[in-house]
């Protein structure tokens, strides 16, 4: 690990993502059951899980957000509900049909594989699950998708791993999942290149 990725980013993720506070409030609020958060970062979602989250795993990789993460799982309503757990969305250590809520937010913009991570997040989570999502993705608008096909290099490399040019939607659909539930809106409080968001609740598609 670098001296960026582990003492610089960490800080300036929470920075970055904080016009991003009342999307998440409005998200995790709808969380309930046995949740799990796929790259729960520094854990900026951990203190607006409500009572009806009766179980959080929040699984992260990257040991230096994990333990920005301690604080708020321990300083919020209920922490003994809280389980900081290491390791990789592309494959999770669960059992089919476990969890009755499985959060992604603002994630599959940066697991490398983020096809295997949705079909992993379709097999752990129970028929009458929900998927909660906010993610930033690839613009429809031509002109837009063409800045950030330009700007992709550089920001992957800031972002540690960000990519610009998701098309989380499809990859969504293709895992299995119905988004009939989930909104795309441009995001008036974040740069243009970042502003294209999925937002809401995604279930399984009962073929
Ligand atoms: C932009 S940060 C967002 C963090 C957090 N979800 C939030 O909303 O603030 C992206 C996160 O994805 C995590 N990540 C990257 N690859 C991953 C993987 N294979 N499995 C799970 N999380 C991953 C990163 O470590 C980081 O915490």
């Amino acid at each position: 690990m670098g001296f960026y990725s582990e003492h610089l980013f960490p800080p300036l993720l929470d920075w970055a993502t904080r016009p991003f506070y009342r999307d998440r409030q409005r998200l995790i609020a709808r969380a309930h059951g046995r949740v799990l958060e796929i790259g729960a970062g520094s854990g900026a979602n951990l203190p607006l899980y409500g009572p009806q989250a009766t179980e959080v795993h929040a699984l992260e990789p990257d040991p230096a957000l994990m333990r920005r993460a301690r604080g708020p799982a321990r300083d919020g309503d209920a922490p003994h509900r809280f389980r900081l757990v290491r390791g990789d969305a592309q494959r999770l250590p669960y059992p089919d049909g476990h969890f009755d809520t499985v959060v992604a937010c603002l994630v599959l913009c940066t697991i490398a594989d983020a096809d295997r991570a949705a079909r992993e997040m379709r097999r752990v989570l129970a028929d009458d699950g929900e998927l909660l999502i906010l993610e930033h993705v690839l613009a429809e608008r031509p002109g837009a998708q063409r800045w950030q096909r330009r700007l992709n290099p550089l920001w992957h490399r800031l972002a540690c791993g960000c990519q610009l040019t998701r098309a989380t939607d499809t990859t969504l659909a293709e895992a299995g999942f119905d988004l009939t539930g989930v909104r795309r809106f441009r995001h008036r409080k974040v740069p243009g290149f970042i502003g294209d968001m999925l937002e809401g609740s995604a279930t399984v598609r009962i073929p």
